[in-house]
């Protein structure tokens, strides 16, 4: 049966989540397998506008399962505050189910994160301050509360208690506000009666589900580059969005997964600190920026913009197993003389043939450029491929003749429909 693994192949933002939900209508469970609401994941449908950070985009369909699996860190008041917008907008949640190995993020996790922020100064990375890294932090250190904790309430209040007091020990040494223990404990035993009925044991409910034939969707939040592992570290998130994470936070195995779709923007932009090396500056970069609302769904901060590049989109193809690209947002170029498209790095005047393992290379690596002659002409209406201008097909080209793997999805606009699907690989 079909585990299909959705995963962002530059630094985020890439419409995830608007190809996630159209992939959607032939799954049965949609599975967000790492990361926390440092994830801003938008789903258009018709006029409504859905902004989702921990809830799995399948949400909006009936016969889906939504599930938060083991490799998310989970903020309770964001998951709770997120269940009352959906269903007070008629979505209902009752189906979600949250695994009980998943870690949860607390008070002194968001308060690590801005002093961490802060002691770097100018060096910064530039994260969302949600306390996904502590978080990560607390679960590799082993001293993190699992989900599954609420279950014995007893044991719950003692542990985020003893956290809680260790913690205000170190920001007592570093001259830091203190968090009023007993408060973040009636708190989090407060939110943990919420909880309860969500929990489950997701790894032995989706392998049930596989044995009766079930479509499962897995949803990479952040994306290759932001990866711990493979991105540009330290401008990484604490977690794994590659392929790999999949199995890793959610319990299937690797022989489970039948196809990787990696989700690349037509162009490239990024959020916080770190090298980037297609960057656009000034008005050329505004103008992406301003056509392609490029603004974090998360933070509101201003997304860097830049071009397409194909080095990297060929290291995602590597590092993900990726079985085909749905390239998104096309029509945000529409009225560009020029697209322009990296399709290599020098350093020193050499040819480089393969993604630098150094974030400091990167930042000194000059793109080679392809140009392409823009379309000039609104896509938004083109739903087959002949539709396509024969410029929009030369980039397809380009990218499948530098990546070795097909197009299959091609975004014209916001909306759940606005798309041309080109072929799907099985
Ligand atoms: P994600 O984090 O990868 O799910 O992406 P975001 O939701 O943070 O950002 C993508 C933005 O682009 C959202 O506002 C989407 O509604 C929008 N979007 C997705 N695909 C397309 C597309 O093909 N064309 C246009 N114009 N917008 C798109
Ligand atoms: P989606 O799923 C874009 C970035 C932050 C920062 C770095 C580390 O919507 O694509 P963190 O708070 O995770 O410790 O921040 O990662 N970042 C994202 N950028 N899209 C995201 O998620 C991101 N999640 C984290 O801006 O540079
Ligand atoms: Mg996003």
């Amino acid at each position: 049966m079909p585990v299909t693994v959705v995963v962002g192949t530059q630094w985020g933002d890439e419409g995830k989540a608007k190809i996630i939900d159209l992939l959607a209508g032939e799954h049965s469970h949609v599975v967000r397998y790492q990361g926390g609401h440092n994830a801003g994941h938008t789903v258009v449908v018709g006029d409504e506008r859905y902004a989702l950070q921990l809830v799995p985009s399948g949400v909006l369909y009936d016969h889906v399962t939504p599930v938060i699996g083991n490799g998310v860190v989970v903020d309770m008041p964001t998951l709770f505050g997120e269940i009352d917008t959906l269903e007070a907008r008629g979505i209902s949640c009752k189906r979600l189910r949250v695994s009980t190995l998943a870690h949860l993020i607390f008070p002194w996790h968001q308060r690590q994160d801005a002093i961490s922020e802060a002691m770097r100064g100018d060096s910064k990375l530039g994260t969302t301050l949600k306390g996904i890294g502590p978080a990560y932090a607390d679960k590799v250190r082993r001293i993190g509360v699992r989900a599954g904790e609420v279950r014995d309430r007893e044991r719950f209040r003692t542990m985020v208690k003893e956290r809680a007091v260790q913690e205000n020990s170190v920001f007592a040494s570093l001259g830091a506000e203190l968090l009023d223990v007993d408060a973040v404990v009636a708190q989090s035993d407060a939110l943990a009666t919420r909880l309860l009925p969500y929990l489950d044991d997701t790894v032995n409910l989706l392998h049930a589900a596989l044995t009766d034939d079930a479509a499962i969707l897995l949803e990479g939040a952040q994306a290759t580059f932001l990866d711990i592992d493979h991105g540009t570290y330290p401008y990484v998130t604490s977690s794994n969005p590659t392929a790999g994470g999949a199995c890793a936070g959610s319990g299937l195995g690797p022989r489970d997964i039948t196809r990787v779709v990696g989700i690349a923007k037509a162009y490239t932009t990024r959020v916080g600190s770190g090298p980037f090396p297609t960057e656009v500056h000034g008005e050329l970069g505004d103008r992406i920026v301003d056509i392609g609302h490029e603004f974090g769904t998360v933070t509101g901060r201003r997304r860097r913009p830049g071009w397409l590049d194909l080095v990297m989109l060929r290291h995602a193809v590597r590092v993900n197993s990726l079985s085909d690209i749905a390239l998104t947002k096309l029509d945000v170029l529409d009225e560009f003389d020029t697209i322009r498209v990296c399709v290599g790095y020098r350093l020193n005047g050499q040819v480089l043939q393969v993604f630098p393992d150094d974030a400091e290379v990167l930042a000194r690596v000059e793109c080679v450029y392809e140009d392409i002659a823009g379309w000039k002409q609104s896509l938004r209406h083109c739903r087959t491929e002949s539709q396509l201008p024969a410029q929009v097909q030369r980039l397809l080209t380009l990218v499948e003749s530098q990546t070795g793997v097909p197009v299959s999805v091609v975004g014209v606009g916001p909306e759940r429909d606005d798309v041309v699907v080109r072929r799907v690989a099985s």
